[in-house]
């Protein structure tokens, strides 16, 4: 053994490295630390994204050559996944604990991506997700999207307005680390360009600019959304555009031609007439063309599905038809796996389009998903006779849980054929938990998982679930919703969940090493939280029935049950640190040092976020998370003073009123906004114990 180590060690000394991407030399050193000196990158000349992997020579070391660097860190991904068992997960990245000896490659990788992009995120993922982050967890996002092979990521902060002028700056600073991380990495950020949106003050110096009022957006006032419209028709349009896009490339450099433009992303244009739509076009692609020459405009195709009803495939073809050629315009099919667009509209009438999946609406937590269909649908779209397809990614509106949906699409990015759902299950639950001599109660507990929640067909649930108890409580309307946040349950928990969990909490007790591993402890946390939450249906519905038909004390009795739940929720949830609160809180009061004024600004926007979404919950609960610490206070006062109405209005005979239970919901939500948190800061008890104990309580 030692004699070994001596000569890995004077190898690792004598052979001199010749490679040439430092971004990817710089991730060995970050993620692998023991073995920055294993790996050998080669960047040669060749179509598309491709890689092979070898062994560097008889005493150790592997190579990646490969045509991209994008490539070449999919090709190192593809050897610490398949050969080593490993991975990097959103929980962290355990790419270290690889074998000390480095497992040969013997037969060689190889692997070339069937698409030429390979895209990330949902403008509003800038929102539910990394609103708060520091540079630290951006770095281990930004390592995963390259392994996976993302290479067009979209970069959009600091840009936003109106917010106080320090959170633009910092966001401008960390836009800087990030942009320039992702040069480095292969991959081309997706940049900002001026779409057309101005202060409403631009007309007291432009009064002849051609300049409409924007649509207010949704249920908000229009004071939230100040803007107004100026027509890129107008000279004045082309203007801003390129010093826009120069000042931008001052800060960043010469690190991407694409960029992402959305005019009418839920806010109509002024006309529908087609000619209009199609200079709209014309004259904002030529100002792009301006400021740089090999400018290509990615846009969202989110309108073409949530605005259907203005935008007639005749709009749709005058619109993008404003834009020369297939190639300087890609268009993303932002929700391909329930609501596709491109087939209906003719593969955008010839531009290039990325097959998307978007799963989860506002960070929804519930477990759910597709395999089956993310391995099949997007080949098929792509084998489609007169296909434009030239991408497929992942729109997410927020990061949350269920891993196993994302990681799939990705993979499949670079797999001409379907992958074999049932084995790639049992591969990643493999590297999951870093061991190939996983016990069978492992196996089954995943098959069960990967054969059921993630292979859930109904039409109606195609996207991550939505709890009740993070809704507001009323006596109707929780239960059974479909569409963007369903609440309705498409398996049975007794079947599916229960068997899963008791699998999982067997196998820790039998393997110690389960218990130590993360990633094992946050999926038994998740579990656990899914079956409490399936669970506290059942004791709603039961309360309701009581409501309708028996005495205050049934009631008072029934709705014990539901607050048992949410506490023993808060509990279980407290033992992870992947599920707190006292996260989300502390990344935003980290961005105001010790100005407790702005600490408690970013204090507020992170409760409202997640809560009212809006002052005056406008948005009630669309980015609920399920997090100890809102569940056991937020979510348990609400609940509790639901049920003591409940109980009230049975005692003194007077009817249900849902006006008043609504705005009492909205005044609690007020009053929580306003609170500073005061801890726990940090986990509390023990997440094995505790899930044991909760299992035997509900299953
Ligand atoms: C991979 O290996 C094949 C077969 O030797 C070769 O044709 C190809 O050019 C190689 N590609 C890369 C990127 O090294
Ligand atoms: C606005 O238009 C009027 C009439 O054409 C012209 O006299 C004036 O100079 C223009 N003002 C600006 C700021 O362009
Ligand atoms: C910017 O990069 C492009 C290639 O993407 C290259 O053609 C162009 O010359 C570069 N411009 C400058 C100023 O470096
Ligand atoms: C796509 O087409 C190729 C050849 O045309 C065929 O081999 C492959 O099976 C098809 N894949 C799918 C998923 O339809
Ligand atoms: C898929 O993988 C499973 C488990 O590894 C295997 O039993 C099955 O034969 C595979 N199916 C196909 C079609 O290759
Ligand atoms: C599972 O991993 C093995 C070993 O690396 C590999 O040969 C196989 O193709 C993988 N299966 C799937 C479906 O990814
Ligand atoms: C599921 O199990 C619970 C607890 O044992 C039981 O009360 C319930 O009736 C079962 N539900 C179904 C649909 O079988
Ligand atoms: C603290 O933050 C507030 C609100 O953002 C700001 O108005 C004030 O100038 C800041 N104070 C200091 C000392 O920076």
């Amino acid at each position: 053994m030692f004699i070994h180590l001596l000569v890995a060690w004077i190898f690792s000394i004598a052979l001199v490295r010749c490679t040439d991407l430092p971004g990817l030399d710089a991730l060995v050193r970050r993620r692998l630390p023991s073995h920055s000196h294993s790996f050998t990158f080669n960047q040669i000349d060749g179509e598309g994204d491709a890689f092979n992997v070898t062994d560097t020579s008889i005493l150790g070391g592997i190579t990646v050559s490969c045509t991209t660097t994008s490539a070449c860190a999919r090709g190192l991904y593809t050897y610490l996944t398949q050969r080593a068992g490993v991975d990097i997960w959103w929980t962290g990245s355990r790419l270290n604990n690889l074998p000390p000896f480095l497992p040969r490659v013997h037969r060689p990788l190889s692997g070339k991506a069937v698409v030429p992009y390979r895209y990330h995120f949902d403008a509003v993922t800038f929102g539910y997700t990394t609103a708060f982050w520091s540079f630290d967890k951006w770095e281990l996002l930004l390592d995963w999207l390259a392994l996976r092979g993302v290479n067009i990521p979209l970069a959009e902060l600091g840009t936003r307005g109106p917010l106080p002028a320090k959170w633009v700056n910092d966001q401008f600073e960390l836009q800087k680390q990030i942009v320039r991380r992702m040069a480095e990495l292969g991959m081309t950020p997706v940049l900002p360009a001026f779409t057309g949106f101005v202060p409403k003050a631009l007309k007291t110096r432009h009064f002849n600019a051609t300049i409409n009022p924007a649509s207010p957006w949704i249920t908000f006032p229009p004071d939230t959304t100040p803007v107004d419209f100026l027509q890129p028709t107008d000279p004045l349009f082309a203007t801003l555009q390129k010093s826009f896009i120069l000042k931008q490339k001052e800060a960043y450099g010469n690190v991407s031609h694409i960029y992402t433009l959305d005019q009418y992303n839920e806010n109509n244009p002024t006309s529908g007439d087609l000619t209009y739509l199609h200079n709209v076009a014309a004259d904002t692609f030529a100002s792009l063309r301006a400021a740089d020459p090999q400018a290509i405009w990615l846009m969202s195709g989110w309108l073409f599905f949530s605005s259907s009803y203005f935008w007639s495939p005749e709009r749709v073809q005058a619109y993008l038809g404003g834009v020369p050629g297939p190639d300087s315009m890609i268009i993303l099919d932002f929700y391909s796996e329930i609501k596709p667009q491109w087939d209906h509209l003719q593969n955008f009438f010839g531009k290039s389009w990325v097959w998307c999946e978007l799963h989860d609406f506002g960070g929804d937590m519930g477990m759910q998903g597709n395999l089956q269909l993310l391995t099949t649908k997007p080949l098929e779209a792509l084998n489609s006779s007169g296909s434009s397809m030239k991408g497929m990614g992942l729109t997410m509106e927020g990061q949350e849980g269920n891993e196993i949906v994302y990681d799939v699409l990705l993979d499949q990015a670079w797999s001409s054929t379907p992958l074999n759902v049932s084995g790639y299950g049992r591969n990643w639950t493999m590297r999951r938990y870093q061991s190939s001599d996983l016990p069978d109660s492992v196996y089954n507990a995943w098959s069960t998982l990967d054969g059921v929640i993630y292979n859930i067909q109904n039409p109606g649930t195609q996207s991550a679930i939505k709890s009740i108890f993070e809704l507001a409580p009323s006596l109707s309307g929780l239960v059974g919703r479909i569409g963007h946040h369903p609440t309705f349950i498409p398996y049975d928990t007794n079947t599916t969940i229960v068997p899963s969990l008791r699998l999982l909490v067997q196998a820790g007790s039998e393997h110690r090493y389960l218990r130590d591993n993360p990633e094992f402890n946050y999926d038994i946390v998740d579990i656990c939280r899914q079956l409490l939450a399936n669970r506290f249906i059942d004791v709603y519905n039961n309360l309701v029935s009581t409501y309708s038909s028996s005495s205050a004390d049934a009631v008072a009795a029934a709705a014990l049950p539901l607050l048992d739940i949410i506490r023993d929720l808060d509990w279980v949830l407290g033992t992870n640190e992947n599920f707190l609160l006292a996260n989300w809180i502390r990344d935003a009061r980290s961005w105001a040092g010790d100005n407790e004024t702005y600490a408690a600004y970013l204090e507020y926007n992170a409760r409202n976020q997640i809560t009212l979404w809006g002052s005056n919950g406008e948005e009630n609960d669309y980015a609920s998370k399920q997090w100890a610490g809102l569940v056991g206070d937020y979510y348990l006062r609400r609940w509790q003073s639901f049920t003591d109405y409940l109980v009230a209005t049975k005692r003194n005979g007077v009817p249900y009123n849902a006006d008043y239970v609504k705005s009492s919901m909205i005044s609690i939500g007020k009053e929580w906004n306003l609170e500073t948190f005061t801890g726990p800061w940090d986990v509390q008890g023990n997440t094995f114990d505790t899930v044991q104990n909760l299992l035997l309580k509900y299953a």
